[in-house]
């Protein structure tokens, strides 16, 4: 199994360089933040707690994520791998993730993060908010929320993928093509590692 985790700050680019990854690599996109958006869709009850506190910019408790990543490990156990997208967000969460892995022998063999200025980001997630329909994106104060949410309980998550020598951080800002270009290298000098 090759595991890849995408790291990087709310509108670095995760999801846009997700599908990318998935159509070329096969990997299972794992995105908390689109389960989530669908229990919301879904009106679950989960749905109507979540939607709260992420209207406010917050994050969603730690076992409520972890338990939607086991679920979805366990649906896909013929997975060639999975691709984590916005988790883990937490270091509790990274190590969960690390005993959900090793629990079905396996482990991530890669964190990428995207670095992209915070006055980029807010251009981009104000952009997207005209049309994404995502009440997250619309106000500016709830954009820095989630910034600084990001920098107080997120940023950390990167060290302890450094201390284990995984974590590569790629440039997020240029054209999505470029970007695409440099993370599939990234990925294929890992897969080459495991021949
Ligand atoms: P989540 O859905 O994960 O959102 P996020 O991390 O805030 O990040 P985004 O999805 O906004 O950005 P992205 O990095 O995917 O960028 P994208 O490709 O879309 O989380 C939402 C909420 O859910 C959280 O706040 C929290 O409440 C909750 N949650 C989720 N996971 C959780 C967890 N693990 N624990 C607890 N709570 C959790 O790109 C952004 C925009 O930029 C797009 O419009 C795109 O078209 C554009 N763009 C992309 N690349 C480029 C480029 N190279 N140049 C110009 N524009 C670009
Ligand atoms: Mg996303």
């Amino acid at each position: 199994m090759f595991n890849l985790i995408l790291f990087g700050p709310p509108g670095s680019g995760k999801g846009t360089q997700s599908e990318k990854i998935v159509d070329r690599f096969g990997l299972i996109h794992l995105s908390t933040g689109n389960l989530l958006r669908q229990e919301i869709h879904d009106r679950t009850p989960l749905g109507l707690e979540a939607k709260n506190i992420m209207d406010k910019g917050q994050l969603v408790p730690d076992e409520v994520v972890i338990g939607m990543i086991d679920t979805c490990l366990e649906k896909h156990p013929e997975a060639k791998g999975f691709l984590f997208d916005g988790f883990p967000r937490t270091i509790a969460q990274a190590e969960a993730l690390d005993k959900l892995l090793s629990l079905k022998k396996t482990f991530i063999r890669k964190v990428i993060s995207l670095e992209v200025t915070e006055e980029e980001l807010v251009k981009r997630l104000l952009k997207r908010g005209e049309t994404s329909g995502r009440s997250d994106d619309t106000d500016e104060t709830v954009i820095r929320k989630r910034f600084n949410v990001y920098k107080a309980e997120t940023e950390q998550v990167a060290g302890y993928y450094e201390n284990q020598a995984k974590l590569e951080r790629i440039q997020g800002e240029g054209t999505v093509e470029d970007i695409f270009q440099k993370v599939s290298g990234c990925i294929e000098t890992e897969m080459e590692k495991q021949q």
